[in-house]
């Protein structure tokens, strides 16, 4: 039997932390779905025409090890406008969403256009700031030197562009549960996902 949670929000909102441990909880496959955007932006930074490279996208591109970059954070907002670029990405989406055991889907559009009949939503929130304090804190565990207004300016700016697209914009689906996590800490925004999720079983 398949069970779909859609889980969408802004970057660094916690979408990815809570998204993991929603399905380790219930057992459910969980798909990144920002990664294969990010994998788009990257063959694009690389040279590819960002159709071509939506069309040819395979597992292993998934793997590439420059994906959490800011670089290709912004190269990903920009390819992610393109609607030919979105199309070549939904039927993998679906698939994966209607497998059976159940599955988590985290990114923008999951609750509004990849499963909009999926049969839990939430749409995840925190503060511009509060997001990049802890993309920085990530990308500083990381070794890279992005400052902190940089970080900040490149959140805002993909947050803008994102809620700015004509082509499956980020917005909260009607029927989704909001989640605003910048007072919470990571223990209790999964227990509040958990809960919503449960409530809809
Ligand atoms: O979630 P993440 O920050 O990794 O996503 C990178 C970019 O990919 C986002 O800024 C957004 O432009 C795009 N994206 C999208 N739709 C999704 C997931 C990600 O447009 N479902």
């Amino acid at each position: 039997m398949s069970f779909t949670v859609a889980i969408d929000g802004p970057a660094a909102a916690g979408k990815g932390t809570i998204s993991k441990a929603v399905a380790s909880h219930f057992g459910f496959a969980h798909l990144d779905t920002g990664l294969l955007y990010r994998a788009v932006g990257a063959k694009v930074i690389h040279g590819m025409d960002p159709l071509q490279a939506a069309r040819t996208l395979t597992p292993r591109d998934l793997e590439a090890d420059d994906l959490r970059t800011s670089a290709v954070a912004q190269m990903a907002s920009k390819v992610a406008v393109i609607g030919e670029v979105r199309g070549a990405l939904v039927a993998f989406q679906r698939s994966f969403a209607a497998r059976d055991g159940g599955a988590v889907l985290d990114g923008r559009d999951i609750g509004t256009v990849i499963c909009p009949d999926a049969d839990a939503k939430l749409f995840v929130t925190a503060s511009a700031e509060t997001r990049a304090e802890r993309r920085f804190k990530e990308l500083q565990a990381r070794g890279q030197a992005d400052t902190f207004d940089q970080v900040l300016a490149d959140v805002k700016a993909r947050d803008a562009r994102d809620a700015g697209r004509t082509e499956a914009p980020m917005v909260a689906a009607g029927d989704a549960v909001l989640l605003d996590t910048s007072e919470m800490s990571i223990d209790d925004a999964v227990a509040a996902a958990i809960k919503a999720i449960e409530s809809s079983r």
